[in-house]
């Protein structure tokens, strides 16, 4: 390209804690949501069985005869020294990575922090600075202990926000010196596809479950904003993020139907932003809940928290894109048709790297707060060939072609400060708990059963990623 990204752009990966640590029970840590997801290999990939989870569905995974692929993960617990070394051999500049909660809080409403927790952490991201890779940090990724859920009914209860609160203090406490860059929560926005994951309710407990999830995202939301003013109290240079899983969605069709539906839907995904960002519950959001007749519960004070306290950053995930059709009159984000001018992967999701470009220009419009992209990356069943290589061409294409879009979007103006690749290893998949959903530069020798000499192979795309941080983008 002869041209190079900006300054400060960092160039890395992203990794969640519950699919690459493991040691689910070692050195006090307690259960947690993620280890009971089992992987189910007779389930159609495009399907995800571990988001409207019921009661019974629920003791069933946490009784049945399971393997449980986050229990081990790919042993990062262990072994995130070799990790980390493999990552600052690609000269990565960056590691999104996340805080397993039930490592600090077992049950989530411990009286004390469990230390053993706190340390591996503590060291983790000493060694990821000494081998000159800034860590940017997620307090919850996707798990939540599996007490809050049984004791409690997971985020819809508003004693999480106490609970989370005082977990994420914890860790501001110990590691503000370490980690400037924070995002509080996974993927707020994603309460449909990945309610169970992310918020811990169980479908069948509550009365209306639309409304439960949207009562408990504004938990998050509060919650969110607490922990942002205890960190700017504590050390006004932190930065504090809020991320979306980009689900901005096509028309399917000119029509001034598809049109119009595919304007409502993606407003109501702008709308996590509009009140994290921008500090208001806006207008549309509210008419939304009073056509549904969803009625959420706001305490006194609860605005003004978040008005006073909004996000720094704006992370964004980007893998595909899809396309709305008015026909199906469904306000649902995971109703949604694939787009017939994109090739997809074998998971269902549509490769659309033009995508990532409009995005970004969007968020930045809308909101002019620096943006990173936390996500973003390939997920294929790669083949290991007989002399132990992965030619992965297909990832590069994959790769490049987005990060062109985000230069793009960078010289219209956006102010991008990192790229994060999702899983620069192989880690195990969040969605169908596979480890043969593999996106890394480099492979991870685990099946999905966790059997595998768990050697760390360098892929073609390794090489090339190097590349591109090495010339800061100008190989593109
Ligand atoms: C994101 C999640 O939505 O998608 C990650 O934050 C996840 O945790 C990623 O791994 C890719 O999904 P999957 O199912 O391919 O692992």
């Amino acid at each position: 390209m002869n041209k190079k990204f900006p300054e400060r752009l960092l160039i890395g990966g992203a990794i969640a804690a519950n699919q690459a640590e493991g040691a689910y029970d070692v050195d006090g840590k307690g259960l947690n949501t993620a280890e009971i997801q089992p992987y189910l290999p007779n389930v159609p990939k495009t399907e995800l069985h571990f988001n409207d989870m019921d009661s019974k569905t629920f003791e069933e995974y946490i009784n049945g005869d399971y393997y449980y692929p986050k229990r081990t993960g790919v042993h990062f617990y262990e072994r995130y020294q070799e990790y980390i070394d493999a990552l600052a051999e690609m000269h990565c500049e960056t590691l999104r990575t996340s805080i397993v909660w039930t490592r600090i809080f077992p049950n989530g409403d411990d009286e004390e922090p469990n230390e053993k927790g706190l340390e591996f952490y503590d060291q983790l991201f000493n060694y990821m600075r000494k081998k000159g890779i800034e860590p940017i940090v997620t307090v919850n990724h996707y798990e939540l202990p599996l007490n809050l859920v049984q004791k409690y009914g997971g985020w819809y209860n508003r004693k999480l926000v106490d609970l989370f609160t005082r977990y994420s203090k914890v860790l501001i406490d110990w590691y503000h010196d370490l980690v400037k860059y924070w995002i509080v929560i996974n993927q707020i926005n994603l309460i449909h596809f990945e309610a169970f994951a992310s918020l811990g309710i169980l479908k069948d407990k509550v009365e209306n479950y639309e409304e439960a999830k949207f009562q408990a995202v504004h938990h998050q939301f509060v919650a969110s904003a607490k922990v942002t003013e205890y960190a700017h109290k504590l050390d006004d240079s932190l930065q504090m993020g809020v991320m979306l899983a980009d689900s901005i969605t096509d028309p399917m069709t000119p029509s001034p139907e598809d049109t119009l539906l595919c304007f409502k839907r993606n407003r109501m995904q702008y709308f996590y932003g509009d009140v994290t960002i921008r500090g208001e519950y806006p207008q549309y959001a509210l008419n939304f809940f009073k056509n549904k007749q969803l009625s959420i519960k706001f305490e006194s004070g609860d605005l003004d928290t978040i008005r006073t306290n909004t996000a720094d950053f704006l992370c964004v995930s980007y893998y595909y894109s899809n396309v709305v059709d008015a026909s199906k009159n469904s306000m649902d984000p995971a109703d949604v048709e694939k787009n017939p001018y994109i090739e997809e992967n074998e998971w269902g999701w549509g490769i659309n790297p033009q995508g990532l470009y409009i995005r970004l220009s969007n968020y930045w419009d809308r909101y002019g707060i620096p943006l990173m992209i936390g996500e973003n990356g390939f997920g294929y069943n790669d083949v290991l060939t007989e002399d132990g290589k992965i030619h992965d061409d297909y990832r590069i294409s994959y790769t490049k072609e987005h990060l062109k879009s985000v230069f793009k979007a960078i010289e219209d103006g956006a102010e991008v400060f990192a790229y994060c690749y999702w899983g620069p290893f192989d880690i195990i998949s969040a969605g169908t708990a596979e480890m043969s959903k593999r996106y890394g530069f480099i492979y991870v020798d685990y099946d999905n059963y966790g059997r595998g000499t768990g050697k760390l192979l360098f892929k073609d795309s390794f090489d090339w990623y190097k590349k591109v941080i090495d010339t800061h983008g100008s190989s593109l």
